[in-house]
């Protein structure tokens, strides 16, 4: 067992629901601990800064179906300079903090493994992204809510689709990886899913449209990754190439953008929240540091955070011929 008094829970990086529910249960397992518990605003900017705020069981009241995150999150560039993390490792020391728990993704957990391997601070790290692409979990703490937006979202955007028989362009979030597009693109119905792993081509996007339109669908929604790299053309001009090759659909775009990042977070995220704060909490008071939580086959797990890092998900392929047969 490590001497470990002082823990300090902050969110880093894009913020994904299910942030607060995380915190919230960093917080509530230190107090079962009988361990202090300090919140640190901003990220990394507010190590730097100082900018602390002690936190007990009733700090975090009501804030488990809250979307965003009460810590605030940043991306500081300061903190990926040496002198940077020499004063985040000062105001940590001034306030007598021994570990800190980082809610964020593989960037953020890049810079904790850093600063600990220069001033061997411990740390946990809790993935949270709505992409779901850090490797060594199963779901990231965002990914099922930002999924159940997008299929609201899509939902939505068919019924006009239909009632002006339109085919849209649907572009999701994800970065650089096809999770989001996939799953939400299958759940909606989507006639065609566009995602960066697959290089679906344009003359089968236009077959598959075609076919469709044969088939007597009046509407058609295509959803696309924003990573997605068909032949270097984004939503926008993917909507002119379709207009002009296959001028039988009157085409639309919508971007759903951000809202992804926000809302409720869904029962899901909010238990994988509560049961992944308690394991940051107990592996630091085991004396246990540099691991990323997890969830893999319904356990929580452990994975170095040197493997986290490197990993990324790769694309359910299962998933994608299921797409296939459904497109039929
Ligand atoms: O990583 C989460 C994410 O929402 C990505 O899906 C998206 O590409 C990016 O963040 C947007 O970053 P920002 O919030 O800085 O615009």
């Amino acid at each position: 067992m490590a001497n470990i008094k002082k823990i300090a829970v902050l969110t880093s990086g894009g913020d994904s629901p299910g942030m607060n529910a995380a915190i919230r249960s960093v917080v509530r397992t230190c107090a079962y601990l009988r361990i202090v518990c300090v919140g640190i605003y901003r990220g990394y900017e507010g190590m730097i800064e100082g900018d602390f705020e002690p936190m007990n069981a009733r700090s975090v009241n009501n804030i488990i179906n809250k979307g965003g995150t009460i810590l605030k999150s940043a991306r500081s560039k300061e903190f990926r300079t040496k002198k940077g993390r020499e004063k985040a490792f000062e105001q940590l020391g001034f306030s007598l903090i021994d570990a800190f728990v980082v809610i964020g993704g593989d960037g953020s957990f890049t810079g904790a493994l850093k600063f600990n391997k220069e001033f061997d601070v411990p740390f946990i790290g809790i993935p949270a992204t709505i992409d779901n692409d850090i490797y060594g979990t199963r779901y990231t703490l965002g990914f099922d809510t930002a999924l159940n937006t997008a299929i609201e979202a899509i939902d939505k955007i068919r019924d006009t689709a239909s009632s002006h028989r339109r085919l849209f362009f649907v572009e999701v979030m994800g970065r650089d990886v096809g999770h989001i597009a996939l799953h939400s693109g299958l759940g909606a119905g989507a006639e065609e899913i566009l995602i960066p792993e697959e290089e679906f081509g344009l003359e089968r996007l236009l077959k598959s449209l075609k076919r469709s339109k044969a088939r007597g669908k009046t509407s058609s929604i295509v959803v696309v990754a924003e990573g997605d790299k068909t032949k270097g053309k984004n939503v926008y001009e993917l909507k002119e190439y379709v207009e002009k090759n296959l001028p039988i659909y009157d085409v639309r775009v919508c971007v759903l953008g951000h809202m992804q990042r926000g809302g409720a977070p869904s029962c899901f995220d909010r238990v994988l929240a509560s049961r992944m704060g308690v394991k940051a909490v107990e592996s630091l008071v085991e004396g246990k540091t540099n691991f990323m939580t997890g969830i893999i086959d319904n356990q929580i797990t452990l994975t170095p955070i040197s493997e986290a890092i490197k990993g990324k998900t790769k694309i359910d392929k299962e998933l994608i011929r299921v797409s296939d047969i459904m497109t039929t």
